[in-house]
């Protein structure tokens, strides 16, 4: 029987989200990227002047609005669609404005604690690839099998310059690799859920490797903790 439930952990743009889809497809697996719930959150503050420092302000933001995680539904490149108090804001929480200040609003507690229990809900469903930052760490510690994607600043800072290009927005490659950075560094020094890889978790080094050859061997590390079914 394979893990019914995987984590998927990394920093910014280490490719967990391209090659989570790409694996919960080949398994047929539901695909759930926990980071756009934070997005979710934060564009929600960014629409309503609510100021991204005011903590106590966002978190009772988190408390009312209503975010939503389905499939694509539309073939325009999304990997799955997001909608805010029922709109569509698939696309917005990707806007830049919102990269900017994404890192701060998931470093509340309380905000987090909403987030969690409504991810953990999700889970509970089971045969899910969920990534995130945190999944094998605190929302599913007891997750059979936990990946830690990573890749070196630069090359994640290439593959976002690329995504962006892609999407017609031009921005010079030294202010992301320096935004990375940054992100990084805020992701792994919060008091709340740092950015860390699990003590269990299958740490894999994705430079220089294609997306294809990162889903072939984590497909193989699947394979390599099926689990024997008890009776
Ligand atoms: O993966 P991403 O860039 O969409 O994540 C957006 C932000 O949310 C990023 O600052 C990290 C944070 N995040 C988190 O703290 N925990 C998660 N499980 C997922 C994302």
């Amino acid at each position: 029987m394979l893990a019914s439930i995987i984590a998927l952990d990394g920093p910014a743009s280490s490719g967990k989200s391209t090659v989570g889809v790409l694996l919960a497809g080949r398994l047929n697996y539901l695909f759930f990227d926990t980071g756009v719930m934070y997005r979710a959150v934060t564009l929600a503050a960014l629409r309503r002047s609510v100021p991204t420092a005011d903590e106590s302000a966002v978190t009772e933001l988190a408390e009312t609005v209503k975010i939503d995680v389905m499939p694509p539904l539309f073939n325009d490149g999304r990997q799955c669609t997001v909608l805010l108090d029922g709109g569509d804001v698939t696309w917005d929480i990707r806007a830049p404005e919102v990269d900017g200040s994404v890192s701060q609003v998931s470093a509340y507690r309380r905000v987090r604690e909403i987030l969690t229990d409504e991810m953990r809900a999700i889970a509970k469903r089971g045969r899910v690839v969920m990534v995130g930052r945190d999944i094998g760490t605190v929302v599913l510690p007891d997750a059979e099998l936990k990946i830690y994607l990573d890749a070196s600043a630069e090359e994640r800072a290439r593959r976002r310059h690329t995504e962006l290009a892609e999407r017609g927005i031009d921005k010079p490659y030294e202010e992301i690799l320096a935004a990375i950075r940054e992100r990084d560094r805020f992701d792994s020094s919060r008091e709340h859920a740092p950015l860390k890889p699990a003590p269990d978790a299958r740490i894999v080094d994705t430079t220089g490797l294609s997306v294809g050859q990162v889903v072939s061997h984590l497909l193989l590390l699947v394979k390599a903790v099926a689990i024997q079914p008890s009776g």
